[in-house]
């Protein structure tokens, strides 16, 4: 960040004449921010923005979005090229380290990967705690919590090598907390990695191998799992990754802090959406309802919202959901497998696109639109969903943590408030009140 101001912005109060200069900085790319840090010393006020529609809460290298053109670039590299030349573990490099891996980096990260994706043994014990029937997403913020309990004290993050520990330890062992979550879920046992497989083949086996016969993995679903985990690593200070930040900022341990990202995520207005798209696809069932439904997602009256539509960042595509909606197509073809709510997501899309109330808005599909269809296919149940997005964010909110330890001027993020309750007043005895 150019910490030289490259103009000011005078903020000036009307009624007492006063002015304020406010610094402006500039990025690489994208808008300028007003720094406003000096703001209530100066001036005894807060700015106001719940939401964070406006609001840069922190400065990043990690992934840049241009919402207006539907851009997506983790460490400068398209997303597009990302998913068309890359895989999930030269994704976590870059995101972790700011450069694509040399073949000599790469054949050592995804060793030290690999060799970390087993859990404490007696972490078992954690999952059997919960009801079979617990939703996942329940598991993961529990078990991944846990892990502060068995790796605490070896957390020195501000150490950089204990951090990169962290950080490889929390992309590796995720994909094994999330299988044992969903193996626990349906009564059978768990699998253990395999150290002779990829990243995605490895999560595949331990989600859906059995002891009594060799899981051979799909090289169609290998790729399509590893692309989805491409699509999902990191977008930005979004909800969960501020969650993150947040967190991170108390210098609570990271693994207590992807928990909360984790519970964060799980919200239908963020991670969840994936869940709730298939649900919504489930309701409105055929083609001839859909008119229905856009009128209801139209409707003030009516909680009902498109799922997998619209976006705080993007007016425009989500280039995610591009991505994925070509690679629906050719997973369904390679699996041959015809799925009507393919159909029905694809004559929703053009029927919403076309309406004027998501053009005014420009609400557009996003990544959480097709991801479910896809996930369907290869097998996974709807409330798997929102874990494999917890399972590929992992490197994106890690990765954001260790660079917000990392910033040498970074404090706990504590913001203000405009208060609206009473005003001091004399305590009343109850039998007065
Ligand atoms: C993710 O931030 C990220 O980067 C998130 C994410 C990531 O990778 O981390 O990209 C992942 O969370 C994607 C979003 C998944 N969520 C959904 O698909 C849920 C459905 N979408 C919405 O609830 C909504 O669009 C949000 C939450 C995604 C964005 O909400 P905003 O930015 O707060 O916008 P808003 O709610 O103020 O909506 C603006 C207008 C409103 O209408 P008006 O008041 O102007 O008349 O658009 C309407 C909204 O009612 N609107 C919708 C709609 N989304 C917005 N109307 C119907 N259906 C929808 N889906």
């Amino acid at each position: 960040m150019s910490d030289k101001p490259s103009k000011t912005y005078t903020l000036t109060n009307n009624e007492t004449g006063e002015t304020y200069e406010l610094p402006v900085l500039s990025g690489t790319t994208g808008p300028d921010v007003i720094d406003i840090r000096k703001l209530y010393a100066q001036a005894d006020v807060f700015t106001y923005d719940p939401g964070f529609t406006s609001t840069a809460s922190c400065d990043s290298e990690i992934t840049y979005i241009d919402g207006d053109k539907g851009v997506l670039l983790h460490g400068g590299y398209p997303i597009e090229q990302l998913a068309e030349n890359s895989d999930f573990m030269e994704v976590c490099y870059l995101l972790l380290n700011g450069e694509l891996p040399t073949k000599d980096q790469k054949d050592e990260f995804v060793d030290i990967i690999t060799h970390h994706t087993m859990i404490h043994d007696q972490m078992q014990f954690l999952f059997r705690g919960f009801r079979r029937d617990a939703h996942p997403m329940a598991i993961m913020v529990g078990v991944v919590g846990a892990l502060s309990a068995f790796y605490h004290d070896q957390t020195d993050i501000s150490d950089p090598e204990r951090r990169m520990i962290a950080a490889r330890q929390m992309i590796a062992k995720m994909p094994t907390i999330a299988a044992w979550a969903y193996k626990y879920s349906k009564g059978q046992p768990f699998v253990y990695p395999k150290n002779d497989l990829s990243f995605s083949a490895n999560f595949l086996q331990m989600m859906f191998a059995v002891p009594c016969e060799e899981y051979v993995v799909n090289p169609v679903l290998e790729k399509a799992m590893d692309l989805i985990f491409i699509l999902h690593a990191d977008h930005e200070q979004n909800a969960s990754t501020s969650t993150v930040r947040i967190s991170g900022s108390s210098g609570a341990n990271p693994f207590a802090c992807i928990s909360a990202g984790i519970a964060c995520l799980w919200g239908p207005a963020h991670g969840g959406a994936n869940e709730a798209v298939l649900k919504m696809l489930d309701e409105i069932g055929d083609v001839s309802r859909v008119d229905e439904f856009i009128a209801r997602a139209k409707d003030k009256d009516d909680p009902f919202r498109l799922m997998g539509f619209g976006h705080r960042v993007y007016k425009n595509f989500d280039p995610r959901a591009k991505l994925l909606a070509k690679a629906a197509h050719e997973v369904l073809a390679d699996l041959g497998v015809n799925n009507p709510q393919l159909e029905l997501a694809m004559a929703l899309e053009k029927i919403a696109l076309e309406d004027e109330y998501f053009v005014a808005r420009k609400l557009y599909p996003n990544v959480d639109f097709y991801s479910g269809i896809i996930l369907k296919a290869m097998g996974f149940p709807t409330s798997m969903f929102t874990v494999l997005f917890a399972v590929a964010r992992t490197v994106g909110w890690i990765s954001q943590w260790k660079e917000m330890i990392e910033d040498p001027v970074h404090k706990i993020s504590r913001p203000r408030q405009l208060y609206l309750g009473s005003t001091p007043r004399d305590f009343v005895e109850i039998d007065k009140r």
